[in-house]
């Protein structure tokens, strides 16, 4: 399942699920807390998050720039956006929403800042496009924090790690760009930010169910099935071993994420 084109896939309540267990999960609430303070003092601020989902980074941010700040969120999918929108009725947040694509955002040179980026260019088409054209709505001095998991780090508990290393070597390929994790400073260099810091931390899963839908574990599978990299009888088996792993309540995953700081000049 792809964050590419959301209001065009089949069970639109699947990624809604999927973003709600993410923001729950403690690996997760770590990181996004610490990408909060990458920010700086953004008190009064205008932020803004593109590709915000269903607006959780947004509210917690809306809350950190208080009444004299404003955080605007964007994203390409207007399904998650119609949630985003009914949470933010329920409240008097400094929030708003806009319906649009990292790759021609609807605001004016030097709007925001600062820009925040969670797990999105993963999904976009030229990822080094999409950080020009953020660079052109921040001000001079506005800071950018990109967030991006590299899923050639992709662990996985299992007593063949052999043939566990053989599957996920192939789980980079399920995404338009699966390895964007560690090449994502130097992206943010080329486009043209200064001051450019990175940082790595641990996405861990434990949680079995949502393990294999964050990771896509039925698309890793079938990769590794359809590729011919691992015979179908043994895939299957593989899997029967995590499912086994998963009831008796050992089941481990990791992946290592970046999390990428640039300032505009
Ligand atoms: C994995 S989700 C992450 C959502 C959110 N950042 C979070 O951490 O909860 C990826 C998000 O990027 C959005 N997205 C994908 N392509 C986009 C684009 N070209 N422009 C803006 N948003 C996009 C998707 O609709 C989805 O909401």
């Amino acid at each position: 399942m792809s964050f590419t084109n959301v209001d065009q896939a089949e069970c639109q309540s699947y990624f809604v699920e999927y973003l709600t267990q993410a923001n729950a999960s403690p690996s997760f609430q770590a990181y996004k807390q610490r990408s909060y303070q990458s920010l700086g003092d953004i008190v009064g601020k205008h932020v803004l998050e593109v590709g915000c989902g269903v607006g959780y980074d947004v509210f917690n941010l809306a809350r950190i720039v208080g009444p004299e700040g404003h955080v605007t969120g964007v994203d390409l999918s207007e399904t998650l956006l119609s949630k985003a929108r009914e949470q933010a009725a329920t409240g008097s947040l400094p929030c708003s929403f806009e319906q649009a694509s990292i790759e021609s955002l609807p605001f004016e040179d030097h709007t925001f800042d600062a820009c925040r980026i969670d797990r999105v260019l993963i999904h976009v088409p030229d990822p080094a496009q999409a950080l020009e054209e953020v660079l052109r709505v921040l001000r001079p001095g506005g800071v950018l924090v990109v967030l991006e998991g590299d899923f050639d780090s992709l662990a996985i508990a299992h007593p063949d790690q052999e043939l566990t290393q053989t599957m996920t070597s192939l789980w980079s390929s399920l995404y338009l760009h699966g390895h964007i994790g560690k090449e994502l400073s130097s992206l943010v260099q080329r486009a043209g930010f200064a001051e450019v810091v990175s940082e790595e931390y641990k996405l861990e899963f434990l949680n079995p169910d949502f393990a294999e839908s964050f990771l896509g574990f039925r698309d890793g599978v079938q990769a590794a099935i359809s590729t011919g990299a691992v015979h179908p009888l043994k895939a299957a088996l593989w899997w029967a071993d995590i499912r086994k792993l998963s009831r008796e309540g050992q089941f481990a995953a990791a992946l290592t994420g970046y999390g990428v700081r640039g300032v505009k000049q």
